[in-house]
């Protein structure tokens, strides 16, 4: 289950341009899951507007240390009319995005001069905020100063950017994107249920060259394998990506780019002594052309007989050479008889188990943000030798975290010990 699925988080929001940035943070924590209370400050609310966020949030817009009426009381937890305590007692995570300069000083000098500063200060939640400023005044000492008392004391900062500024301005300053707030997030409340595992993931389709400016390609975007490597870090693993996509990772994970079956095969045969989890997400051309082309094939000598011969199968010799103490997972990209192919799959290439997913079936698989699968465990004790663990449609990164929860279950029971 996606670490975020049911989390409160009280989402602070401070005056900057980069506010309406924290609409998009909003809509992505509630779509993984999250409880998500927005918490605007009076400068907030001159650059958004408040119906945008009680729209797309959990709850209403929390403005004042006088609105009362939020939410009901926790079971167990000590209950109070004041809103700021109650939302620095119940929640499990205080987001502050955009954090202004003058949240951080207000913040690190323990100063409650409004709803979002008592309650960072009422609270022993983890606390991330996301600083957002002009360059001169991120590097003016005195935030710096704030901001390393704040990491001192255990506040999470998710470092600003490079890039265009309010006014056409250029620098360092900028808020970070999205998903690396997300991420960070993530991982705050992600158990490190994989310390110490070293996964190796594989991520987007395979491009087989015909000519020195043609291909043998297929769709494959590389999100699903990028979420199952963010996930796995995330949750603590020692993770190696590699990624036939030049897309961002988590911060921690290892990425090396290849283009073909063969580089990608060679990478992870190399590295497969040294891994303890193997996740196999890409799509691999199962055919090459037979050499390639020195120069570009002409239109006016004919169409062009391009002759293939097989790639190797990378799932298929993990399998040979695997040793038992291994997770070796595998994924069946099936437009029919999803589960008879998975199945197939699940013999003849040696895995423990297949993440199957049926992409002609509608937001599913290739490209989408979200995916839906079926995952086939090996498992002597089920009737027919394998259990299946339905995941339904959600984002990628939730269908990640449910593939990684079946991992951790067969590492638990054949009782893997922590590698280091
Ligand atoms: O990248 P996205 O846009 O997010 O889409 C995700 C996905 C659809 C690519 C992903 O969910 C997925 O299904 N990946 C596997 C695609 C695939 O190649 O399936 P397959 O059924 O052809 O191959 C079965 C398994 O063998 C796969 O684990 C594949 O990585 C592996 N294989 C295949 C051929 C080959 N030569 N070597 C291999 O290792």
């Amino acid at each position: 289950m996606s670490a975020l699925a049911g989390r409160r988080i009280v989402l602070g929001v401070t005056g900057g341009i980069a506010a309406y940035k924290a609409v998009e943070v909003c809509r992505r924590l509630v779509d993984a899951g999250a409880h998500v209370i927005p918490v605007l400050s009076s400068g907030a609310q001159r650059f958004v507007g408040e119906t945008t966020f009680s729209t797309l949030a959990s709850e209403p817009v929390v403005r004042s240390l006088w609105d009362i009426g939020v939410d009901e009381p926790v079971p167990g937890r000590h209950t109070s009319p004041i809103p700021h305590t109650r939302l620095g007692q119940t929640a499990d995570l205080i987001l502050v995005c955009p954090a202004t300069a003058r949240l951080i000083g207000t913040y690190a000098a323990g100063i409650s001069s409004d709803l979002l500063t008592a309650t960072l200060i009422a609270t022993t939640a983890p606390v991330v905020i996301c600083p957002a400023m002009h360059t001169e005044m991120w590097d003016h000492p005195a935030v710096q100063e704030n901001l390393a008392t704040l990491q001192r004391r255990g506040v999470r900062v998710v470092p600003p950017s490079e890039g265009r500024l309010a006014g056409g301005d250029h620098g360092r300053g900028r808020l970070a994107e999205p998903s690396t707030i997300l991420d960070v997030v993530h991982g705050v409340l992600t158990p490190p249920s994989l310390a110490g595992v070293r996964v190796l993931v594989t991520a987007g389709g395979t491009r087989e060259p015909i000519d020195p400016v043609r291909f043998i390609g297929n769709r494959s975007s590389g999100k699903q394998g990028h979420a199952l490597a963010d996930e796995a870090a995330a949750r603590g693993a020692d993770v190696h990506l590699v990624t036939t996509v030049d897309r961002a990772a988590a911060a921690g994970v290892r990425c090396t780019r290849v283009d073909t079956a063969q580089e990608m095969h060679d990478v992870v045969l190399g590295e497969l002594g040294a891994t303890d989890v193997v996740v196999m997400a890409a799509a691999v051309a199962d055919f090459r052309p037979v050499g390639v082309a020195d120069d570009k094939i002409k239109k006016d000598a004919g169409v062009p007989t391009v002759r293939l011969e097989p790639t190797p199968d990378i799932l298929a010799a993990i399998g040979q050479r695997r040793r038992g103490d291994q997770v070796v997972v595998g994924f069946a990209a099936e437009t029919s008889s999803v589960r008879e192919h998975a199945r197939s799959k699940l013999e003849r290439k040696g895995a423990d188990l297949i993440v199957a997913n049926d992409v002609a079936a509608p937001s599913v698989g290739f490209e989408h943000d979200t995916n839906q699968v079926v995952v086939l465990v090996r498992d002597p004790a089920a009737e027919t030798g394998v259990r299946e663990v339905e995941v339904p449609l959600q984002s990628k990164r939730a269908v990640a975290a449910a593939v990684l929860d079946v991992v951790e279950t067969l590492r638990n029971d054949r009782r893997v010990p922590p590698t280091r």
